[in-house]
């Protein structure tokens, strides 16, 4: 008799279904192989390899300099781990603003190079055109609104979004497009939890919430912001599980003790 137990695999179905019955859908963000086996493992929904990347993994200031080609090295890496998961990825910033061709091929090399399920892009009404390239492809596309870390130049901050009635309407508006070009989920970030409320009654799609309230479809966070690896940053929204930051450095600190004292290895780590 076989044991083998054939894993449900979350798809953008899944999600949609989810929505219906009201059962909140987790998300958070993965870089690499050993970090989403082990949220795959805990039966995280979406894993989003996010052009956070940038930052938490490349260490940059904002998340423009981060290039297709890594993005697709994470992606590669996370998609290896993951048996049930729902991987999707951001297109990086200069990967899909061009034009739709652009989009489109950046979007092809995502899916056929990483073999990721979904793509993620920033924007509304001015990207809608590219969204609807790539899903004459067949590729799934998750929306993006509110405070989009790659227009932060224009910006000026990471300030709460949307606070005005003409940038709520346009977002409104936004998400109605993207749901009519066919995305099958919209992120929302850091905009007042009224409005996030409201966009997630309007629209039939998930909407998956940062920063954005409790009264939306799910919650995504960025995984070194909540298991604390990274403890310069600490917004409001932010809820920390871990403080991996302190503890990883005390085991280091431990290694480094034994190392110098002589007492690693001992007599039974050696052959
Ligand atoms: O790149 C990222 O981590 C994201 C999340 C903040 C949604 O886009």
């Amino acid at each position: 008799m076989s044991t083998y137990k054939e894993v449900k695999k979350v798809t953008t179905h899944t999600l949609h279904e989810m929505k219906q019955r009201g059962e909140k859908i987790s998300m958070l963000t993965a870089y690499d192989y050993s970090m989403a086996k082990i949220f795959d493992a805990a039966k995280i929904d979406v894993l989003l390899v996010g052009d956070s990347a940038s930052n938490v993994m490349h260490g940059h200031e904002t998340t423009l300099p981060i290039t297709l080609d890594e993005m697709i090295s994470h992606a590669a890496g996370v998609i290896r781990a993951v048996d049930r998961a729902l991987v999707v990825v951001d297109l990086p910033f200069g990967s899909y603003q061009g034009n739709s061709k652009e989009a489109l091929n950046s979007a092809i090399r995502i899916m056929k190079e990483a073999e990721a399920h979904a793509v993620k892009l920033e924007g509304g009404e001015e990207v809608v055109e590219s969204i609807k390239r790539i899903l004459i492809a067949g590729i799934p596309v998750m929306g993006h609104l509110g405070l989009t870390p790659q227009s932060i130049y224009k910006f000026g901050t990471y300030e709460v979004r949307a606070k005005e009635e003409a940038e709520a309407d346009k977002l409104i508006r936004d998400a109605k497009l993207l749901e009519e070009a066919g995305c099958f989920a919209l992120v929302l970030e850091k905009i007042p939890s009224k409005l996030a409320k409201q966009v997630a009654q309007i629209i039939q799609i998930p909407v998956i919430g940062i920063g954005a309230g409790s009264e939306v479809d799910g919650q995504v966070l960025v995984s070194h912001d909540m298991l604390g690896i990274n403890k310069d940053f600490s917004p409001k929204f932010l809820r920390r599980y871990l403080n991996l930051y302190d503890e990883i450095k005390l085991a280091v600190e431990r290694y480094v003790e034994d190392v110098k004292k002589q007492d690693f290895p001992n007599e039974k780590e050696q052959y």
